[in-house]
């Protein structure tokens, strides 16, 4: 395992991509008015909208999405590798970050980027996580799911708690230009869910063109992308013997991992930490 570690604000993030500099640099980020910015906690959807917003940008057509990296179409703001990928030039630019709101927002506030915040039922995202751990050599080992659901709980796991990330994205609603989206609604009505990100981003659609985004940024799709399907990541650091990065692509694969006993304990947890969030996109969990 290059399990190094890089301790950031409280905070556990993988040493191979972030570094005291890289983090600073991204806290001091100028951002500007074009700039269309995806944060996420880890396993919510990152991948996913890094795919529509390249397609709905090229207006459907698969070029770019076929041939550039979605690391390099949208690079990690906190990655050593951002400065090398990010444009200079006018015009949008794509930016991911997983990031909690205390580190990134205020560069943000400063700035009138358009901001995409992705959510996904936490349930999911623990087993994803749990298999992404299996998998990604530069997080920590986990034995079980029992154990790594305890971890995710408590907030000891890599890149935080869910609830903070959430809570404190959620607290910037009035303070950014910034659309929520749930991972269950994109896989609901993902056609809806493109025209809504059309309308927020300001990117008027023919129909046929919504068709070919829709059409191109499926999981099936996806799945065979190589240039979003992490293959080309070396095995000593994605290791997809364990488990695919485009792993399902489901909602509530939890109920298949979950015991009853686990599920109350996640509820209660849910209950009290989400009661001081007034978060009408609450999950029926
Ligand atoms: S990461 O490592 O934080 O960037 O991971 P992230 O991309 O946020 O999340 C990975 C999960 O998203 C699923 N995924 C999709 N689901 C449905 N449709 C499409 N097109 C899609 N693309 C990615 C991916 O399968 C991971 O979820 P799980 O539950 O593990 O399958």
């Amino acid at each position: 395992r290059m399990n190094v570690t890089e301790e950031f604000a409280g905070m556990q993030l993988p040493g191979h991509l972030h570094t005291p500099q890289s983090l600073q640099y991204a806290q001091e980020f100028p951002f500007r008015e074009e700039d269309v910015v995806i944060v996420t906690y880890p396993k919510s959807g990152t991948t996913w909208m890094q795919e529509i917003l390249t397609l709905i940008y090229s207006k459907g057509d698969p070029t770019i999405a076929t041939s550039v990296p979605n690391w390099v179409r949208a690079p990690w703001l906190e990655h050593i590798y951002f400065k090398d990928n990010i444009k200079d030039e006018e015009g949008p630019r794509f930016i991911t970050s997983h990031l909690p709101s205390d580190i990134l927002a205020p560069a943000l506030q400063k700035s009138k980027a358009k901001v995409i915040y992705i959510m996904r039922n936490p349930k999911d995202v623990a087993v994803s996580f749990y298999y992404f751990h299996k998998m990604a050599k530069f997080l920590p080992d986990v034995t079980s799911f029992p154990e790594f659901l305890k971890l995710f709980l408590e907030g000891q796991v890599y890149y935080g708690s869910w609830f903070d990330h959430v809570k404190g994205w959620y607290s910037q609603k009035n303070n950014l230009d910034i659309f929520y989206i749930r991972y269950e609604d994109m896989c609901k009505d993902l056609r809806r869910s493109i025209k809504k990100l059309c309308g927020f981003l300001g990117c008027p659609m023919y129909s046929g063109e919504v068709d070919k985004i829709e059409q191109n940024c499926k999981f099936d799709i996806m799945s065979k992308n190589i240039m979003v399907n992490y293959t080309l990541v070396p095995k000593e650091i994605l290791d997809h013997e364990q488990s695919k990065f485009m792993r399902k692509g489901v909602v509530g694969d939890w109920k298949n991992h979950l015991t009853d006993e686990q599920n109350e304990v996640f509820d209660k947890l849910y209950k009290e930490k989400m009661s001081n969030c007034d978060l009408e996109m609450v999950w029926n969990i």
